[in-house]
């Protein structure tokens, strides 16, 4: 396989192996990304002993292209590097994200009705009170961590609600969502998040079954009672999406509310601003493209085609960095700079055509809910010590963030 850089050459491509997870943690990053966007929007990523290369898009016209076509670019070999270079998804036609339509279509449409911005609101008062009662817990406390205290709780409490899961269980799922899919450190063996993703799965099993017994208010006893290709959905078809719920809404909001909470306590300016502001909405909406943690998402190209002068061939990997896209100076005036009135803001962090985030509703609902009900609580946020940054490919962020509430 060709594996060459059009611009830098070799040397240059494996000082920056986007696989390794230590590569996102570098401080010239976002320079990386800005040179790439400006000399090869969509580039040849070197193959190594242990995976091929691929395609890298970081700007965000041809990703844009690349997400609504389906038909050239299949999602069921894979959506994000852990896969895509394994060569395989074992969820692929069983699990939305990684089914193309039209069974994805069908499948979509048994889940949007739980997912609305009309349905979703209904969860809206459980996320203030419950946002507002941990807050004012901490609130005279002097230092807490805000990402495992306020941040990994809020989000994995309002699936479980949307699925009809009791509040028992809550504390269980928010352990094994954590250790399933991100990485705190790069010791944290793949055993022990390929166990965490079982017992997930257990759990949910258990839900649906018990749920089979005694129907529940919430998408789980939804999913039962409904058809699937003239069929009643199986266990396993339930267990599935609900797992691509657990698995897409917990750790994606909970790192945009951590990492936004980040910036704040950095930038006290930034905070400020946050505090005057008007349209809630139209400001979260910002924070999502500046603050999401999701970096890439791929898929693998169905036929031999040409991209902006680039050929791909059949069964090549095609990246798109949605951290890159979404700075993409040809697209945002000043990217660099957080525009809590930015509109319109057609930032791909929620993705874009047919797989568009499912979930964006309820993780625009509950991110607003958090970071209102934070600047009612405080004029100013403190960071009291260094967080602990992710080591993973897919998602950055912080698994911890020290702070105190503070004196403007
Ligand atoms: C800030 C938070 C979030 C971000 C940044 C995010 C990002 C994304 C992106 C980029 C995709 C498209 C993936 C692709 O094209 O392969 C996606 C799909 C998806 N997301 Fe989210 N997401 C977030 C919150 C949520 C929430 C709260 C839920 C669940 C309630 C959720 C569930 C899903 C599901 C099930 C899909 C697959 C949709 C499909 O294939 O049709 N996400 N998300």
């Amino acid at each position: 396989m060709t594996t060459t850089f059009p611009a830098t050459g070799r040397g240059d491509t494996r000082s920056w192996d986007l696989t390794e997870p230590a590569t996102h943690m570098r401080p010239e990053l976002a320079k990386f990304w800005r040179d790439r966007r400006q000399r090869t929007p969509i580039f040849r990523h070197e193959d190594s002993s242990t995976h091929p290369g691929f395609w890298v898009v970081c700007a965000h016209d041809p990703a844009v292209r690349i997400y609504r076509d389906s038909k050239r670019f299949t999602s069921q070999r894979g959506n994000v590097l852990l896969t895509l270079l394994a060569g395989r998804d074992n969820a692929a036609g069983k699990m939305l994200a990684v089914t193309d339509p039209p069974r994805h279509d069908r499948m979509r449409r048994l889940m949007t009705p739980a997912l609305t911005r009309e349905a979703v609101f209904s969860l809206a008062t459980r996320i203030r009170e419950r946002t507002a009662r941990l807050l004012s817990e901490w609130a005279n406390s002097g230092e807490f961590d805000f990402a495992t205290e306020i941040a990994s709780r809020i989000p994995i409490w309002t699936i479980c609600d949307l699925l009809g899961i009791p509040d028992s269980e809550h504390d269980l799922l928010v352990s094994l969502t954590k250790q399933a899919l991100s990485s705190d450190d790069a010791e944290q063996s793949a055993v022990s998040a390929v166990a965490a993703r079982q017992e997930i799965l257990l759990c949910l099993l258990d839900q649906v079954q018990a749920q089979r017994r005694r129907p529940a208010d919430g998408l789980i006893t939804r999913l039962i009672g409904s058809e699937f290709e003239e069929a009643p959905l199986t266990d396993d078809q339930i267990v599935t999406n609900c797992y691509s719920i657990v698995l897409g809404g917990d750790e994606t909001s909970r790192l945009t509310m951590i990492n936004a909470v980040h910036a704040f306590a950095e930038d006290p300016a930034l905070w400020r601003r946050f505090g005057e502001v008007d349209d809630l909405g139209t400001a979260v909406e910002e924070i999502i493209r500046c603050f999401a943690p999701t970096m890439h998402f791929g898929r693998i190209a169905t036929t031999d085609l040409d991209i902006d002068g680039v050929h791909i061939t059949a069964g090549d990997i095609v990246t798109m960095w949605n951290i890159s896209a979404n700075r993409d100076e040809k697209r945002f005036e000043d990217p660099d700079t957080v525009c809590f009135d930015r509109k319109p803001n057609p930032h791909l962090a929620f993705g874009y055509g047919p797989h568009f985030c499912i979930g964006a509703p309820l993780a625009r609902l509950e991110i607003a809910i958090v970071l209102d009900e934070l600047r009612r609580m405080t004029p100013a946020i403190v960071a009291t010590g260094t967080p602990q940054p992710l080591y993973s490919n897919f998602l950055h962020g912080y698994a911890t963030l020290p702070v105190a509430f503070g004196q403007p």
